[in-house]
């Protein structure tokens, strides 16, 4: 198989290449090696791009790319490492809440759980905010194959090594790793990459 990539402009929407598409209801969509996804949010056959972005005009350049250095929250068995730039929301952290807290109050205790309960956390943490250093190693790719996954009502779940390359060098705000989540609601501020606001402008699709 070719090198799967995403490739777009600030003016285009999501060119994906060589990357097999996964729907909403967990099916894997028929698609040319190059396919064209809707990130203005307005598409009639989402996750398809329809042109509906050339109507409504939009510009998609990035406002914040203020990314500060991934924290550490070192415990005795192991470390969690948070990218907080990438974090957006997705909330399956929550789910281990004596480690994590909950969304109003996050925290970061890599002490209050073992080590196998945080990591299969951390594995379900689509954005590659979360990772985890064990034994001296930072492990950040947790997928076999690449594929997208559409999530309902929200983000691109861009999985396994697929290469992101734009004209705002956007690949350079994400880490070494095998995934991140990509907007197609067209309301994040840190575009192409989600930052959560799917869940405050009402996208649906
Ligand atoms: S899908 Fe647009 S911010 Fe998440």
């Amino acid at each position: 198989m070719k090198k799967s990539q995403i490739v777009l402009t600030q003016y285009s929407p999501f060119l994906s290449v060589d990357t097999p598409l996964v729907a909403v209801d967990g099916n894997s969509v028929a698609i040319p090696r190059v396919c064209s996804l809707c990130r203005c949010g307005e598409s009639k056959y989402k996750p398809m791009c329809d042109g509906s972005h050339s109507a409504v005009g939009f510009v998609w350049t990035r406002e914040d790319s203020d990314k500060a250095e991934p924290e550490h929250y070192v415990g005795k068995d192991i470390t969690i490492v948070f990218d907080r730039y990438l974090c957006m929301g997705n909330g399956a952290c929550g789910e281990l809440e004596a480690v994590f807290g909950t969304r109003k109050e996050p925290k970061y205790e890599p002490d209050a759980a073992s080590a196998d309960e945080i990591i299969a956390i951390i594995k379900k943490c689509p954005s590659g905010a979360l990772s985890y250093i064990l034994d001296g190693k930072h492990i950040r790719f947790f997928f076999d194959r690449p594929q997208v996954v559409v999530e309902q009502n929200g983000p691109l779940h861009v999985q396994g090594e697929v290469n992101l390359i734009d004209d705002q060098d956007s690949d350079k705000l994400i880490p070494v790793g095998d995934h991140y989540t990509l907007c197609r609601c067209g309301g994040s501020k840190k575009k192409p990459l989600c930052d959560g606001s799917h869940e405050e402008n009402g996208f649906e699709g």
